[in-house]
């Protein structure tokens, strides 16, 4: 903890440097703070998201196979309070209710994943094919269809089967690749002919950084310095892997289009007059978003990660860098598998130099030389990582434009959590954080970026990795502690509805009108809510649950 008054003086600084910064904001017509109306462009697509293990539940019904979340969650000590995604919003059994849900707020996609285990319970396509999980999507697929909402399909949304984790030890091994590239194309063959947008990997930086490097996530590995690489490296190769598949195979029946999902912090540079700092904050995208994006739009690692990960292996006595490296012939083959890019993104940090001299102790996060700092102003209502720093969304969405060529983005993920304790449904933090995110992807459009789509994440509260159900991120809540899991509309859904059916932000005196609204239909729903709590037995667990948290 940073006393008090170091905390009054970085503060400060930082609001010192947020002034200057509005100045030098050169690409920028408006600052951080102006709010701007218009309209996004005809046919911009709206939507919502959710994954496979978050929301699904069903976790050994009609012949599907483990994952290694199912393992991960189900060992002691690693999930907030021990919970799973045993049950989690059981999506298995709701998918009519849950289109439901979309349909009233007339989204037009809805983005969820593919759990491999669940349609390949031994995760290779010549051994079982389970035709039960392949009903399940086949009718998530043909009901979304039916109702005009596009399904937008993840592959890989981090729940691999566990057998391919004990046999091969997942994506530390090259024999993934042509596995992951096997069970995409069964994808391709049975649902290709209803999908046109296919997600290979989600937020591949999570899989590798927090799978393997720090454990947080399964499968826990803490292979400091190395397995996050590898992982990444293996993980590049099979997105361009499918990516060929699908383009020699099935692109010209099928007419889809192939993408993966990255996710990315912005990082901002503490100090803009420093040079230093401005090459940190370079340094922290690069490490970040750049570390998947670079290979997929330029064919290999940012330079920058070549150089410091290079040298710091040298300087630790290794005959050859940490990081990877790519066959002129992989170069070539990784280079342009990209038809679109997704970003997932929630949050920005400033960035200043720090030196990690180079040890035995390396890892991903030393090999940066660079240290992330928060404005203690910044709204935080829900996740600890999670401050509301919109501008930091447009600053990101234009890096991308710039580095990678202008490609074709779908925002894949963006959203704000909440307490699990917190039962208000009257979510005013979200609806201003929806507002404003938004409309810094607006105003992103006008500065040429080119997005086509924008995914709230998520429809539904849901299982949050490693912290449980301890954040919820749903536009709808979900009451965990029922059996049925029943759905209850925050007033975000309101707000967010009328965002799509207006299409952007018309003007003042409309926007004005929106919050009342949704606060009129919320605090109903926290009738209906706490009319529904006093019914249930497991009212009395949510009153214990504060002394289980002392404990
Ligand atoms: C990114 C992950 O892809 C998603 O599954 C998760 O819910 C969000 N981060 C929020 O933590």
């Amino acid at each position: 903890m940073l006393p008090q008054s170091m905390l009054r003086t970085c503060h400060l600084l930082v609001l010192m440097l947020c002034v200057s910064a509005i100045e030098d904001f050169d690409w920028t017509k408006n600052d951080h703070g102006s709010f701007y109306y218009g309209v996004f462009p005809t046919g911009f697509s709206w939507g919502a998201g959710g994954s496979a293990y978050q929301t699904e539940g069903a976790w050994n019904v009609d012949g599907k196979g483990m994952s290694i979340w199912d393992a991960f969650a189900h060992k002691k000590g690693k999930i907030f309070l021990n919970d799973t995604g045993d049950f989690s919003c059981e999506g298995y059994h709701k998918v009519k209710d849950d289109i439901s849900l979309m349909k009233d707020m007339n989204l037009k996609h809805y983005r969820f994943s593919i759990s491999w285990p669940r349609i390949l319970p031994t995760g290779i396509k010549n051994e079982n094919i389970n035709e039960k999980g392949i009903r399940y999507y086949d009718d998530l697929i043909n009901k979304l269809l039916e109702n005009k909402i596009t399904p937008i399909v993840t592959l890989y949304h981090w729940d691999l089967p566990q057998i391919l984790e004990e046999k091969y030890r997942g994506w530390q091994n090259a024999s993934m690749v042509n596995l992951f590239n096997d069970f995409a194309n069964l994808c391709f063959e049975r649902f290709g002919n209803r999908v046109r947008h296919w997600i290979t990997f989600n937020n591949p930086w999570s899989i590798a950084v927090e799978g393997y490097e720090t454990g947080e996530h399964a499968p826990g590995l803490k292979l400091r310095g190395v397995g996050a690489y590898k992982a990444a490296h293996h993980i590049i190769k099979a997105h361009a892997k499918v990516w060929h598949t699908y383009d020699t195979q099935w692109r010209n029946k099928q007419k889809g289009l192939v993408g993966i999902s990255l996710s990315g912090d912005w990082g901002e540079p503490v100090d803009i007059s420093n040079q230093r700092d401005i090459e940190a904050a370079e340094r922290y995208v690069q490490f970040y978003m750049g570390w998947f994006a670079t290979p997929l739009f330029n064919g290999d690692y940012p330079q920058v990660m070549k150089d410091y990960i290079g040298r710091k292996s040298a300087q630790q006595g290794l005959g050859a860098s940490r990081l990877p490296v790519f066959t002129a012939q992989e170069k070539s083959y990784i280079r342009g598998t990209c038809d679109f890019l997704g970003i997932g993104h929630f949050t920005t940090r400033y960035i200043t130099q720090k030196n990690y001299p180079s040890g035995r102790g390396n890892s991903y996060f030393t090999d940066r030389d660079l240290a992330e700092l928060v404005d203690p102003r910044w709204p935080d209502p829900g996740s600890e990582w999670l401050y509301s720093v919109p501008w930091g969304f447009r600053r990101l969405l234009n890096f991308v434009k710039k580095q990678y060529g202008n490609p074709m983005i779908y925002v894949t993920e963006n959203g704000v959590s909440e307490k699990m304790m917190c039962t208000d449904l009257c979510d005013d933090w979200r609806m201003q954080y929806f507002k404003d995110y938004i409309n810094e992807m607006l105003k992103a459009i006008k500065d040429g970026v080119n997005i086509k789509a924008y995914t709230a994440w998520s429809l539904l509260d849901k299982f949050e990795w490693d912290e449980g159900y301890s954040e919820r991120f749903g536009l709808y809540y979900v009451d965990f502690r029922d059996k049925n899991k029943p759905r209850y509309p925050k007033a975000s859904v309101q707000y967010y509805k009328s965002i799509i059916s207006s299409n952007g932000f018309p003007n003042q005196r409309e926007l004005e009108s929106w919050k009342g609204k949704a606060i009129e239909t919320c605090s109903s729903s926290n009738q209906l809510l706490a009319a529904g709590k006093s019914n249930t037995s497991h009212y009395r667990k949510l009153k214990a649950w504060p002394v289980h948290d002392e404990v």
